[in-house]
């Protein structure tokens, strides 16, 4: 080894001792004449002192050494003055007293700094992540990544699961995004499909009889690109035999709570146990199906009370289907004419038509557009449905049920963040459950499954699959945390007739069904058990964990917000003849799409 200790863990109870350390400069000061290193590694910051009347060689070192350069330091590791001892610092009372230095290599100027945290363009960044990687948050980052992926293996090989690895190279398992394909050279004009999740292998290794499984999986994804989305990416992949929702449910909950405990004690569970939202409840309450529950200010339903309020904008939404709700942001009564304007500005690009607004003030005179339209009775009403106080600003939006919803949803959260309501650890889970389990496609006028096609429907909801297809609910949930959906997950189908009738139900063909899925099909023909399981993120939740404003934080080497990986360059150009052994030929592009 280059070294015999790490810079982060020399104490006072070393002081006497000789050391070898190697690492980078992280910082370089002259001193008068005394010259001061702080050597950096994985583990921390050591203060090297060098005294170059010691030798001609570190004469020239001083004068050369720039940061980031890797050095090797012998020397005797010795008690600070007491001037000079740095609290903040765990080796921050001590010093090494440099006998010999090796230059292992040299760094050139830097793109960004390492040793501080600059706001540097984040696809330098990039282009650079093997130095952007150096930086402690970085490095804290990666660190609590594997914390993180370390406790879900040992609590689950504790508790019977084994962890299988599923191939790369394999067929369509849709997930709601297009595949990427790779072209097989032994068999031109045919393609392999990247896996959107393991799902249909994970459903097979239970009619294999694995029973428990999972495994850290990596699913890709050719779909736009968001701040919690990334082209390929983690998923802790789970799949059990015999259980129902809850013991899926009740498992995954012990692992994050637990998990949480060890890993990030300094977080704050709201619920235990998580509560549990129907689909419905949860877009009555918060407007959208992955929601804050760290704060109120829940939307209200107000259309049966101002559809004939005289004002025209709420009566139309109500009278063509569509609803009137709204929030009640608390201590927001003293927004100014401007402020509104420009959270009405924000609504409207969220798909809102207006913003409709009552400010109460402290002394409870109410400031309306559409005060004058409403009688005083049906005014004192809407106030006291939405819990109004003196103070307070209530929101509305009257739109179809999707756009009203949407956009209550975005303004909740935005207000939330205005008011400091989103204590980022402060984490709020919850499970929503009773999922429909199909949706219409308009465009392409059929049934569509809301999740995958192998979620099982609820019991219940068996005999009206074909008759009442709408309100068919799935034996589906997600985990939510914090405004995120973390995980997805569903009992499954494990029988072929039923298999077939939504794939039917879909839209399907028999023909097709049969080309893409016949291996799950004949699996179920032959004993396949009961199962069921879930799929949370990873990078999902290590941002979580990590208070990242996004995944691409937390992931060592991500592709841009544009799908391209800016250190490689990829996606690239094919090399000489590689298309051509693929068989395949290039449609040429307009200049603008290379
Ligand atoms: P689903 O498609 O909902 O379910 O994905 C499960 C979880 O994976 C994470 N996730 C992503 N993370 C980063 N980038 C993406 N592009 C991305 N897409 C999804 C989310 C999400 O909640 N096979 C099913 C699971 C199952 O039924 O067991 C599945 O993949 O955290
Ligand atoms: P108008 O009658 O268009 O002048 O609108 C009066 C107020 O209602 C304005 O504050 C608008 O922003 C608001 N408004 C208009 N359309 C909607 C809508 N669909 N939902 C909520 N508020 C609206």
């Amino acid at each position: 080894m280059y070294k015999n200790r790490n810079c982060g863990d020399i104490t006072a109870a070393d002081v006497g001792k000789n050391v070898v350390l190697a690492g980078w400069v992280h910082r370089f000061r002259d001193h008068g004449g005394v010259y001061f290193i702080d050597l950096r590694d994985r583990s921390g910051l050591t203060q090297v002192v060098i005294n170059p009347e010691k030798s001609p060689e570190f004469e020239k070192l001083v004068s050369d050494v720039r940061v980031e350069w890797v050095l090797q330091v012998c020397g005797e590791v010795r008690l600070r003055p007491e001037e000079a001892v740095n609290p903040n610092l765990p080796t921050g009372e001590i010093e090494i007293s440099a006998e010999a230095i090796t230059v292992l290599n040299t760094c050139k100027p830097l793109p960004f700094a390492i040793n501080k945290d600059e706001n540097t363009d984040e696809s330098i960044r990039l282009k650079y992540r093997f130095l952007d990687l150096r930086r402690e948050r970085m490095q804290t980052n990666l660190k609590l990544r594997h914390r993180v992926i370390k406790f879900i293996r040992d609590y689950l090989d504790e508790r019977g699961f084994y962890e299988i690895e599923t191939p790369i190279l394999f067929k369509t398992t849709p997930e709601g995004a297009r595949d990427y394909l790779v072209p097989s050279r032994i068999y031109p004009g045919q393609f392999y499909a990247l896996p959107q999740s393991p799902q249909q292998l994970k459903q097979l290794l239970q009619v294999a009889g694995i029973e428990k499984y999972f495994q850290i999986a990596r699913c890709f994804r050719d779909e736009d690109q968001r701040g919690d989305r990334q082209p390929e990416f983690t998923q802790l992949d789970m799949e059990m035999s015999f259980v129902e929702r809850d013991d899926v449910l009740d498992l995954l909950e012990d692992l994050f709570t637990t998990m949480i405990e060890t890993v990030t004690p300094e977080k704050e569970i709201l619920f235990r146990p998580w509560p549990k939202l129907t689909f419905a409840e949860a877009m009555e309450r918060f407007g959208k199906d992955a929601p804050d529950m760290r704060f109120g200010m829940e939307l209200v339903n107000v259309s049966e009370l101002v559809k004939d309020s005289g004002f025209s904008v709420f009566e139309n939404a109500v009278a063509n289907g569509g609803s009137v709700r709204g929030i009640n942001a608390k201590g927001c009564g003293g927004y100014t004419r401007k402020q509104l304007d420009e959270l009405t500005d924000q609504a409207k690009l969220w798909g809102a038509k207006g913003l409709a607004y009552v400010k109460i003030d402290q002394s409870g005179e109410t400031n309306s557009p559409f005060r004058k339209f409403f009688s005083d009775e049906k005014f004192a009403e809407l106030l006291k449905k939405m819990d109004a106080e003196n103070g307070d600003l209530l929101l509305f939006v009257a739109d179809k049920d999707a756009v009203t919803f949407d956009c209550l949803a975005r303004l909740r959260v935005m207000m939330g963040d205005r008011l400091g309501l989103r204590d980022p650890n402060v984490l709020a889970f919850c499970w929503i459950v009773d999922f429909p389990l199909f949706e219409w496609d308009d465009e392409e006028k059929r049934w569509d499954a809301t999740h995958h096609p192998f979620t099982r429907p609820r019991k219940e909801d068996m005999d009206i699959l074909e008759t009442d297809t709408g309100r068919v609910l799935g034996d589906q949930y997600d985990m939510v945390l914090n405004n995120y959906e973390l995980a997805s997950g569903s009992i499954r189908i494990h029988e072929r007739s039923l298999q077939e009738k939504i794939f039917k139900l879909i839209g399907l063909s028999e023909e097709v069904a049969k080309e893409r899925f016949h291996q799950m099909m004949d699996a179920f023909e032959y004993g396949a058990p009961p199962h069921g399981g879930i799929a949370p993120g990873i990078d999902r939740l290590i941002m979580l964990l990590a208070n990242e404003p996004n995944i691409r934080e937390v992931i060592a080497f991500p592709k841009n917000n544009a799908a391209r990986d800016m250190m490689s360059g990829a996606p690239s150009e094919t090399m000489d003849g590689q298309l051509k052994e693929l068989g395949l030929q290039l449609i040429p592009q307009p200049e603008n799409k290379k």
